[in-house]
């Protein structure tokens, strides 16, 4: 099937925020301990880092890292994890214990090896607003009060100056410890972000909410003048209890279920005339939900915790994760760029081991599709969205759902170039696309990320079934997607 792209390069919609880019990583399985933090492993480096798993989250130019959870913050002591003493504790959350040996101080050594800024969520279960505030007081202040002498005693004499802040993590979930009500939940918001603007008037503060009209319309009357954002999550495969993963026809479903998300907070940012300042913060969003059995559901919960800790480890095979999760990470990508003016953040959940873009083991690394994604993107697209449309959209099956074959968006670059980002959602057929900018170009290159099937995965032992190949695009010629891929095409004038 052939279809034509229309670009026009001169209908600038809005710019692309690169803070869509952003990750995040939680105190849960190998992605902290085992994971990025493996202190005298023969691949770490001085401060306790694998060197390789550092190396692979600075080529994707990271801008923002979200930590340290996730329901492990909502009983999380953040005093526990600064200076000398760090006396382990139980994790309530997870039901492992926390050694505490990786810290705020950590967090932003690792935020400055990688090149991130961090953003730190705090506990809005068993916190309290003046715990959250003597947080940004041990980050931010430069020198007044005993958290910033704290600060500086523990050899930080410089602040952090950490930008963003979220109140609480899914204090709306039954499961989540402290959990609150609609209507507690405004007002909670509104005395932390008090005490907090106290400390730094200047930082961004996200609050956790959720697609629902209630528990939004209670924050935003509350506290709406007093935060900068609204975060929630997706995960499509609510595989908590059973890991149950969808094959790649279902996953083709899962953007429509994010784009109404996406839309029915937007209604309700705009019917309070509140949609210029206060924004949608996607700070958790994976295809995969990550597998913990016996936690979310109560009358399940395992008695034998040590038992349901080693179940987890299902979450760190790497044949898992497929063109399935490329491709849905592509098009949740293309969804921000296109809901720029509403979305300014979104953290891929997590990052690293578990349902990551990387899996890390005893000797290297193993990059999983998806993060070939991010690489391709954030390293190649614009920063400044333009207008395209695809005409006699070809459809495909979605396990029985009809979902547009093509999905494509547009980006100008400073310099003039042009970028173009196709996804073919078909299993089986190539689709051809004919270009039709409105401006002429001189060459051409393209990206591809490609696999032999659409359930190839990468593994220790086959590291690049999945993917990029480089090649001259002849100008003119329409562009060859192959089935399940992901093309990125410059066009330079
Ligand atoms: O399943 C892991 C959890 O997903 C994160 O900790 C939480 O924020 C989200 O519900």
């Amino acid at each position: 099937m052939t279809l034509t792209l229309h670009i026009d390069e001169r209908r600038a919609l809005h710019d692309v925020n690169p803070l869509i880019y952003g990750q995040f990583i939680e105190h849960f399985g190998r992605q902290v301990y085992g994971g990025i933090y493996d202190p005298g492993h023969p691949l770490s480096d001085a401060d306790g880092m694998r060197r390789d798993v550092i190396a692979a989250l600075r080529r994707l130019r990271i801008p923002v890292m979200r930590w340290p959870g996730g329901c492990f913050v909502s009983a999380y002591h953040w005093k526990d994890g600064v200076g000398r003493d760090r006396t382990p504790t139980y994790d309530k959350a997870w039901c492992v214990e926390e050694s505490h040996a990786f810290g705020t101080d950590e967090f932003m050594t690792l935020c400055r090896k990688i090149g991130a800024e961090p953003y730190l969520c705090t506990n809005a279960g068993t916190g309290t607003p003046e715990e959250m505030s003597d947080w940004v007081e041990y980050c931010n202040e430069p020198s007044l009060g005993r958290w910033a002498k704290r600060r500086i005693a523990n050899g930080h004499e410089e602040p952090y100056r950490v930008r963003y802040w979220s109140i609480g993590n899914e204090n709306y979930t039954g499961g989540e410890i402290g959990a609150k009500t609609a209507q507690a939940w405004g007002p909670f918001v509104r005395e932390s972000a008090k005490m907090m603007r106290r400390v730094d008037p200047g930082i961004k503060i996200l609050a956790a909410a959720v697609p629902d009209i209630d528990w939004n319309l209670a924050l935003l009357r509350s506290a709406g003048d007093l935060i900068d954002a609204i975060s929630i999550h997706g995960y499509f495969d609510e595989a908590w209890e059973t890991n149950a993963l969808s094959g790649y026809r279902k996953s083709l479903q899962a953007p429509a279920q994010f784009e109404q998300s996406i839309s029915a907070v937007r209604g309700l940012l705009c019917a309070l005339g509140l949609d210029r300042r206060v924004k949608i913060a996607f700070d958790e969003w994976n295809l995969r939900g990550w597998y913990h059995p016996g936690i979310a559901d109560f009358s399940r919960l395992d008695p034998d915790h040590g038992h349901a800790a080693a179940l987890r480890a299902a979450n760190e095979v790497n044949a898992q994760y497929t063109m399935a999760d490329a491709i849905f990470a592509a098009s949740f990508l293309h969804l921000c760029m296109r809901n720029g003016d509403i979305v300014s953040m979104a953290n891929f959940s997590p990052t690293v081991c578990g349902r990551g873009l990387i899996g890390v083991s005893d000797t290297g690394i193993v990059l999983r599709p998806a993060y070939f994604v991010f690489d391709l993107l954030r390293n190649q697209m614009g920063a400044h969205l333009v207008d395209s449309y695809a005409q006699d959209m070809a459809m495909c099956d979605a396990d029985g759902v009809p979902v547009p074959v093509l999905d494509a968006v547009a980006a100008r670059c400073d310099d003039g170039a042009l970028t173009v980002s196709l996804i073919n959602r078909d299993p089986e057929q190539t689709v051809s696309v004919r270009l039709d900018p409105a401006m002429p170009y001189a060459r051409a290159q393209r990206f591809s990320l490609v696999s032999p099937e659409a359930d190839s995965a990468n593994d220790f032992d086959c590291p690049n079934r999945v993917h990029v190949e480089e090649t001259a695009q002849p100008l003119g010629a329409p562009v060859q997607l192959a089935p399940h891929s992901v093309t990125v095409l410059l066009l330079f004038p």
